[in-house]
């Protein structure tokens, strides 16, 4: 098709610094805005009373003992900030290579949960389904002969989805990629009547350097092995469509992709293929490499975390988790 001349259209009567001069116009063309909805606030807990440990590769994050974490989910409730997820830091002790306390429903997660349920209980709460913050080789699922074994673990996802449900948890986060995990979750909760208990499945979840920092934070060690025998390669877009139609058959009711930055192409794809509640992590490293270049004055802080954020709205997400949503909340304020 021969393209339209554009002629009687351009330069010098059009000009598009015309919308942009004014202030007032710039508001009323901005196409994309974040709010405090679009935020979910990722917190690691850990044991004991009035704790927060530092976490080095991720400054300004800490471990927090459950009294913490109380206070640390009334600010989110007093910032409006919909949902928190909460990620556990095991003692190495109760770590085993079948990540038993996965399944062990007085664990961290489960008392986390019912603790913040008990205080807050419109706070929305997600919980990681995955093995890595239990097992001693650090890998998502059960290794037998040395695989990560796709059916055994799925049997061990289940109860742990169902533990957490028990404990109150809002929606329960498939994060292990193994096959067919969230059908299987799906029908456990169903039988167990935990028929409106939500799935956000990481969906889209890549094998990638940049959960580093993450693994810090929990105390989990992969010891020189690898995860891309489950996690998406960085090189592939059309198998993460796959994987996202799959999640929505198996009966997710939101999907993530992570990480964030890297994979903007990603959440545009999935969300203009699926018009499905598309969420994305905007991960560890991500976290990291913005506050590395803040604290040595490299980049202003203000402009480049909504930047960040911003982006995966533009990119059509609906939400972001994000390390920085507290920070965040009360600038939107
Ligand atoms: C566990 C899990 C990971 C993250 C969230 N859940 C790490 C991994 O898969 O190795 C990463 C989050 C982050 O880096 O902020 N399966």
């Amino acid at each position: 098709m021969k393209k339209k001349s554009l002629s009687n259209f351009s330069f010098p009567s059009t000009r598009l610094r015309r919308n942009r001069m004014k202030e007032f116009s710039r508001k009323l063309i901005s196409e994309n805005i974040l709010t405090t909805n679009d935020l979910i606030w990722p917190l690691f807990v850990t044991e004991g009373n009035k704790i927060k440990d530092k976490i080095s590769s991720m400054p300004g994050i800490y471990r927090n003992s459950i009294d913490e974490l109380i206070k640390e989910a009334e600010q989110a409730v007093k910032l409006k900030i919909p949902a928190i997820a909460i990620f556990p830091y095991i003692d190495s002790s109760l770590k085993d290579s079948k990540g038993s306390n996965a399944i062990d429903n007085n664990n961290l997660v489960c008392r986390s949960i019912t603790a913040v349920k008990n205080e807050f209980p419109d706070l929305g709460i997600i919980t990681d389904v995955a093995l890595d913050p239990f097992t001693d080789h650090g890998h998502d699922g059960l290794v037998i002969n040395d695989e990560v074994n796709n059916d055994e673990t799925l049997k061990v996802l289940g109860q742990q989805a169902l533990i957490q449900a028990q404990a109150g948890c809002d929606i329960i986060a498939p994060s292990d990629m193994m096959d067919g995990r969230v059908g299987h979750i799906r029908s456990i909760l169903d039988e167990a009547g935990f028929i409106n208990t939500q799935i956000l499945s990481y969906a889209a979840k890549y094998a990638s350097g940049f959960y580093g920092p993450f693994r810090d934070a929990i105390g989990s060690k992969l010891a020189g092995a690898t995860k891309s025998t489950y996690q998406l390669d960085p090189a592939n877009s059309d198998e993460a469509i796959r994987e996202v139609e799959l999640d929505i058959l198996e009966g997710a009711d939101m999907v993530m992709i992570k990480p964030g930055m890297p994979y903007l192409d990603i959440v545009h794809k999935v969300k203009n293929t699926f018009n499905i509640p598309t969420f994305v992590y905007q991960v560890s490293g991500e976290y990291a490499m913005i506050m590395a270049a803040i604290k040595k004055n490299w980049l202003d802080s203000d402009k480049v975390i909504m930047e960040s954020l911003l982006s995966f709205k533009r990119a059509g997400a609906n939400g972001i988790l994000t390390y920085f949503a507290k920070d965040i909340a009360k600038k939107l304020k």
